[in-house]
């Protein structure tokens, strides 16, 4: 990893391109992936935070790995929830998960933040078909998310969003926390992945990506369908957010089946 004093360009743009490639250089995140005026909207108040004159000044504070890994989680938005948007994992339940074949399952969910959607996705297989051993990956980016999904324990005001049903049935009350019972814990494995850098691996019936796409370039979404085509099964599923329609699913081998799912053909 390179940590070279940074020779920095006068003008913003040039300066935003030098960002860019600092944070590659350092094996962070690649930016320029992602949609420049959202991304050029936050690293200002990332500036404001930091108190740093301007980005010239930050691609040299990137020498902290401190700064680098705070800089990193304030890029990314991380907003998340236990069963976000409810009505679509009864749809999931009901119209998706009755066409996977009936043994155990392979789940990816990318971009899983602080592991809500992985851990909901596991209480639902786990709801449904009890006796099967299902395999979840929750993966993202964000390392201080990935190392509370791995506590598995939430605090009542994270739980929001989660029927009443699955609180009672997979959670343990520890204190001011609710843990994820170890038989939904042992289901769901964690790590650090990222959809812009790394490969994707294969064999997966249903793939989550929910809430992420939306801050990527089209060029880089289109490089991402593409590989979550090939980790899918025939006949695999994709389920994306409320804003992440595909207007060109059959360019990646995906045909719609139903409004947030994709079938892989
Ligand atoms: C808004 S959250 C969505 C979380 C969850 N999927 C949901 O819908 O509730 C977006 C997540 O995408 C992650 N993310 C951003 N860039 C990523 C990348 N290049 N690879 C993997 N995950 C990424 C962020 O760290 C964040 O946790």
């Amino acid at each position: 990893m390179s940590t070279k004093p940074a020779v920095l360009p006068r003008d913003p743009d040039s300066s935003y391109l030098f960002l860019c490639r600092r944070l590659r250089e350092l094996g962070a995140m690649d930016l320029a992936a992602y949609k420049s005026p959202q991304v050029q909207r936050r690293l200002v108040s990332f500036l404001e935070k930091r108190r740093l004159p301007n980005l010239a000044a930050l691609a040299r504070a990137l020498d902290d790995p401190g700064c680098l890994e705070d800089l990193k989680v304030f890029l990314t938005i991380n907003v998340t929830e236990f069963f976000r948007n409810y009505e679509r994992f009864v749809e999931l339940d009901e119209h998706v998960l009755p066409q996977l074949p009936a043994g155990n399952l392979r789940v990816w969910s990318a971009g899983c933040s602080n592991g809500a959607e992985a851990y909901s996705l596991a209480m639902l297989l786990h709801k449904g078909r009890p006796a099967v051993e299902h395999h979840i990956w929750g993966t993202d980016i964000n390392g201080p998310g990935l190392a509370k999904a791995e506590t598995g324990l939430y605090t009542l005001p994270e739980l929001k969003g989660l029927p009443r049903e699955y609180l009672q049935t997979c959670f343990l009350a520890e204190g001011q926390f609710h843990r994820v019972h170890p038989e939904i814990r042992r289901m769901v494995r964690f790590a650090h992945h990222d959809l812009l850098r790394h490969t994707f691996p294969a064999g997966y019936h249903l793939i989550a990506c929910r809430n992420v796409m939306i801050y990527f370039t089209e060029e880089a979404r289109a490089k991402i369908y593409r590989g979550f085509r090939k980790a899918l099964e025939p006949e695999g599923f994709l389920f994306v957010g409320g804003t992440e329609t595909l207007l060109n699913s059959p360019d990646f081998g995906l045909v719609q089946y139903r409004p947030f799912f994709y079938r892989a053909v």
